[in-house]
């Protein structure tokens, strides 16, 4: 690559939990960084994240390649937070709290059971647990439950500290992130890329990487059939804190439609709404009853606590529900955006994927990004 003329080899747009990885290891990897957020860096959805590590919960069981990619993205996570937090100097709230997946009544009973073999299948490791068992180990849980499932290697993290530590990392090793910087057009000249246009100042770059979410789509200068369709899924959650610090819960419960993610300090998420309403962030009143509705009627106890925080954020989802990762249609472009439900998840991953991309690595290890590949909407994207 010869950019010597060039201030920056890679431009990420969009300073997430995405483009900040992306952006860390490429600069690791000795590429001369800077990372384009138009609100503050980790402050659109990477800051209203619940943050489970959880590779089979999330994935609806017919998207097999995601599993295969989520799995590979948890096995690397330990790795990826000791090391962030050795550079960063900052902690990012890793919980290895493991998960407990409860069932109400009959139907999602049976719906345990079926994760339950799945797992097994899988040779990860998981254990049925009768309600009074699960009470043994969570004694906040409500008597009501069914049954439930004990997922000791599902584990949490804080978005938002794993942001912070992420651009604290890529600022020690040299790279650059900017806020408040809109990218308005990606350049692209003779099928390459030639920079980034920001309303009053062009960069040029040899590399663009688009990690820009929910508004991946409205770059101009990406010819339409290179686009990647992406729509923005609302959810809201709530963040409650126990006056009297932590206990009440040490593991993630996980319901059906929803979820409460301890932060290990008193703190806890409640999540989530899944709503189609484009990029609207408003935070409703019916949000805040739902969430505190299903929470409490699983752990009484937490209707005890203060409110912190209703917050809203868009997932961007494809058409597929499958991120898009790898080289676009125009040289020196790649795309890192579609992570829907699973950003934190896959960020560790991802980032590996795209500057393996970039620098022209070989396959990774047991990796098979093919189904990722952002040209599979190129008709979808000329059609729209
Ligand atoms: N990954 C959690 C959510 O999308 O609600």
């Amino acid at each position: 690559m010869d950019s010597r003329n060039k201030p920056f080899d890679v431009a990420v747009i969009g300073g997430g939990v995405i483009g900040l990885s992306v952006a860390w290891r490429a600069t690791q990897r000795g590429l001369r960084v800077i990372v384009l957020e138009r609100s503050d860096p980790g402050g659109a959805t990477s800051r209203v994240a619940a943050g489970m590590l959880a590779p089979v919960s999330e994935a609806v069981l017919t998207e097999q390649p995601l599993l295969a990619l989520g799995l590979a993205s948890t096995r690397r996570y330990a790795e990826f937070v000791a090391e962030l937090e050795e550079a960063s100097g900052l902690g990012c709230g890793h919980l290895r709290c493991g998960t407990l997946l409860v069932g109400r009544d009959g139907d999602e009973a049976l719906a345990l059971e079926r994760e339950l073999a799945l797992r097994s299948s899988l040779g990860l490791e998981v254990r049925r647990l009768r309600a009074s068992e699960a009470r043994v180990l969570e004694p906040a849980l409500a008597p009501t439950l069914r049954l439930a499932l004990d997922i000791p290697d599902d584990h949490a993290i804080d978005p938002r500290r794993l942001t912070a530590a992420l651009a604290a990392a890529l600022r020690g090793a040299g790279g650059t992130v900017r806020g408040q910087a809109e990218v308005i057009a990606v350049t692209i000249g003779d099928g390459r890329v030639g920079g980034v246009q920001l309303a009053d100042e062009q960069i040029s770059c040899e590399h663009v990487v688009v990690a820009a979410g929910s508004w991946s789509g409205m770059l101009a200068g990406v010819p339409d059939d290179a686009q990647v369709p992406i729509h923005p899924v609302k959810g809201q959650i709530l963040e409650l804190r126990d006056p009297s610090g932590a206990g009440l819960l040490a593991r993630v419960l996980r319901m059906r439609g929803g979820y409460v993610v301890p932060r290990g300090d008193g703190r806890y998420v409640l999540g989530a709404t899944m709503e189609e309403r484009g990029f609207d962030t408003t935070v409703t009143a019916g949000a805040c009853f739902d969430l505190l509705r299903d929470a409490i009627e699983l752990v009484p106890g937490l209707a005890e606590l203060a409110i912190e925080q209703l917050s809203a954020g868009l997932r961007p989802a494809t058409p597929d529900n499958l991120p898009a990762i790898g080289p676009g249609a125009a040289a020196g472009l790649h795309w890192a955006t579609g992570h829907y439900r699973h950003g934190v998840l896959l960020a560790p991953v991802t980032a590996e994927l795209v500057v393996g991309g970039i620098l022209g690595d070989d396959q990774l290890d047991g990796i098979d990004a093919s189904a990722f590949a952002p040209a599979r909407f190129a008709t979808v994207g000329a059609g729209a």
